[in-house]
């Protein structure tokens, strides 16, 4: 295993370190060769924070959850930023999860139209998924990630000891997403999940290690062929949005309060497996072997709610959408996924509602 990725193509050049206890060195460093660094942490991260003692760092702190990625949440730091004169030799490094990063890429991104920008993602989903790729935005009330920008980090640390305060549910929710890359990608990786996935949620160093690096393989693969999901065949980003044309209307319909990102999608990707098999893509033996594998690791499969008729009104907002078709990324079997299936609204409902 490297521990050391390189996204470097043309258009794009992101470094990726897996190293562990590394996060103080790696922004001193920063520090050392930037002006003015501002850090940007997550309230709830207990962190060696050595590095705060550097003169030209400032130390941010914000209480994320889904709730920052919002208008307020945007200018709420964009202006604590200008306020304190920030400058373009200025960098930005966010130290949190999925939402601090992608709040804080979006940031970093717009203020004076470009600051560089490090991640130090905090949750095994960030580590996994949403610090790879560039991807920020914020929500609006008609659905999630619906502003936002593609913008590459310089650098990002996956340090998997910053995991250690993290909650249970929360190293779930990640594994939602490390489920997801193995099912659409590697059917291989499937097994060894199968086998190893206890170890991996209690937290053992090399297995979790292993199943990161995997991850983040998986992911680059179609962040390197289609960075901006202009392709539209196999090998498009939108693979990896498996589960997520359901859990996005999920999370939304529950005005990001019940769930995790990673249990909304989990409930997705069984929701969408089960559209797949009904849609005779997907074998009885691979949806049974997938749900299998869901309950023996406490991942969510069902809410009452996909029966409500207001999902589908949900499921329309979905940017991936026109007219009355609803677009889902969908598995033929496990480790192989098929580019956009699009299915008439009525369709989906009368699908939604016998399953
Ligand atoms: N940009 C992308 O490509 C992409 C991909 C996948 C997901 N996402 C987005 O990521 C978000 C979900 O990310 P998330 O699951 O990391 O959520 P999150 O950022 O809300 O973190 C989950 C919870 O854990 C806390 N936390 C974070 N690090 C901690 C630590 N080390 N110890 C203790 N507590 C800690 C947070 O304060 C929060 O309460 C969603 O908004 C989703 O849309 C983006
Ligand atoms: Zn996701």
């Amino acid at each position: 295993m490297k521990n050391k990725l390189l996204i470097n193509n043309k258009k794009l050049k992101t470094t990726i370190l897996i190293k562990k206890n590394h996060i103080c060195k790696f922004i001193i460093n920063i520090s050392k060769k930037n002006e003015k660094v501002y850090c940007v942490v997550d309230s709830k991260i207990k962190i060696d924070l050595n590095f705060a003692k550097q003169k030209n760092i400032k130390i941010i702190y914000i209480q994320c959850g889904e709730k920052i990625k919002t208008f307020d949440g945007y200018k709420n730091l964009a202006e604590k930023l200008i306020k304190s004169n920030v400058n373009r030799k200025s960098v930005l490094i966010a130290i949190g999860g999925g939402t601090l990063g992608d709040l804080a890429g979006f940031v970093a991104s717009t203020v004076l139209r470009g600051l560089e920008f490090f991640l130090i993602p905090s949750t095994l989903l960030s580590q996994v998924d949403s610090s790879i790729g560039g991807k920020n935005g914020i929500n609006t009330i008609s659905g999630k990630n619906l502003i936002g920008t593609f913008y590459q980090p310089k650098k990002v640390l996956i340090d998997i000891s910053i995991l250690n305060s993290l909650p249970k549910k929360e190293i779930r929710s990640g594994y939602a997403e490390i489920v997801k890359h193995a099912l659409i990608k590697d059917y291989k990786f499937f097994c060894w999940l199968e086998e190893n996935a206890n170890k991996l949620l209690n937290l053992n160093k090399s297995i979790l290690e292993k199943a990161i690096y995997k991850s983040i393989i998986i992911k680059l693969f179609y962040v390197k062929k289609d960075e901006k999901e202009f392709l539209s065949d196999n090998n498009s980003r939108a693979m990896l949005n498996f589960g997520h044309t359901i859990g996005h209307a999920l999370e939304s319909q529950y005005n990001y309060n019940k769930f995790t990102h990673g249990e909304a999608i989990s409930i997705g990707m069984i929701t969408e497996a089960k559209i797949s098999n009904y849609l005779g893509m997907l074998s009885f033996d691979d949806l049974e072997k997938i749900i299998k594998h869901f309950k023996k690791c406490k991942l969510k499969i069902y809410d009452n709610v996909l029966k409500d008729k207001k999902l589908i009104n949900r499921l329309i907002k979905d940017k991936k959408n026109f007219q009355n078709n609803i677009n889902f990324s969908l598995i033929d079997k496990i480790g192989s996924s098929i580019f956009y299936k699009k299915l008439d609204k009525k369709k989906v409902n009368y699908i939604l509602q016998n399953i």
